[in-house]
């Protein structure tokens, strides 16, 4: 990794809107890897392209492989590092790639497949979660097993968390809730104070139109709603093929239609520029590392700062 990034700290890429351009390449000015999320093709390029014209240091791109398509793979093509989540995973560009895995079975996975690296992602982060048991624990079965570089990803919210990281054989540290509540993320202002002021999050399957897949939030009104009706996951998977097929720009629209009594709850985050009634309609994706994050800042302040 030192031969790409000056600091071992990592920006999650974060699909929806919420890492473009400028969250990224602020990170990777820092020092750090900046990583644009998932967009439609044509997008997520002219945002590989603004990311460019912002610094001349190292860009990641994110694809969720669910929604990943062919075109999306050509942009990725012309990133410096690929991270893909969710599986299958499976080579398709000669562009260094890491999977981010939740078990030790899918790391070897990764690795089978041809990936230079993994991202072991602990239950305690947030986002849509892949991992069953805490970061550290996983790092300690994959890291003996696994050739390529090892990041971890999941109570990453200082240097120490970095420093403790790096001293238990991880390559890198990835955050995803510390940089939302940066200045650059596309987060709803009312999202990053949400992140500030939560002092928990839980664990929920209830934003699972189109992708049904367990995620960590802050509680709203629709997880207080929908959180306990069984009947919900079970409709959701079932419809999930079809919807996964609505273009990614159709889905955030979509999204800016839900109400609190209607169960038709997409995984697309609230964004700057939303009405503020979508804030308990929307998913706020966040990991346990809330606790310890009280402040919106310049995300090269969070990179210095995440700097063992
Ligand atoms: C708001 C948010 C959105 C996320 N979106 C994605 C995504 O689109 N793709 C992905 O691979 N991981 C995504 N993740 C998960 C991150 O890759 C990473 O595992 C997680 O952020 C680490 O935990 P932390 O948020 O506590 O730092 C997301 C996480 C958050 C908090």
């Amino acid at each position: 990794m030192e031969a790409l990034l000056s600091t071992p700290v990592v920006q999650a890429g974060m699909g929806g809107g919420l890492s473009r351009h400028e969250l990224a390449a602020a990170v990777s000015e820092a020092g750090g890897l900046g990583t644009i999320g998932i967009f439609a093709p044509r997008a997520l390029g002219e945002e590989l392209a603004a990311a460019r014209r912002l610094t001349a240091k190292p860009i990641a791109v994110n694809l969720l492989l669910p929604f990943t398509r062919p075109a999306h793979w050509r942009v990725a093509a012309e990133a410096d590092v690929v991270v893909t989540f969710w599986g299958p995973p499976k080579r398709q560009v000669a562009t260094k790639w890491l999977h981010q895995c939740g078990s030790l079975e899918e790391a070897l996975e990764a690795e089978r497949a041809g990936a230079d690296g993994v991202i072991v992602q602990g239950v305690e982060a947030g986002g849509h979660v892949r991992g069953t048991i805490p970061a550290h624990e996983l790092l300690a079965a994959v890291r003996p097993r696994v050739k390529g570089e090892v990041w971890l990803a999941g109570g990453i919210a200082e240097a120490a968390d970095v420093r403790a990281a790096l001293d238990a054989g991880a390559d890198a540290a990835v955050a995803g809730t510390r940089f939302v509540a940066t200045e650059e993320s596309g987060a709803h202002p009312g999202y990053k104070a949400r992140v500030v002021a939560a002092r928990e999050t839980m664990l929920s399957e209830v934003f699972g139109l189109g992708w049904h897949a367990r995620h960590r939030v802050i509680e709203n009104e629709a997880v207080r709603r929908w959180q306990d009706k069984r009947w919900l996951g079970p409709v959701q998977r079932a419809t999930a093929p079809l919807l996964a097929r609505v273009p990614l720009a159709a889905q955030e629209r979509l999204a800016a239609t839900q109400r609190p009594g209607s169960p038709l709850l997409s995984p697309a985050p609230a964004l700057a520029g939303w009405p503020d009634r979508l804030l308990e309609t929307t998913p706020l994706y966040a990991g346990e590392t809330v606790a310890r994050i009280n402040d919106v800042r310049p995300a090269a302040d969070v990179v210095r700062d995440l700097t063992p």
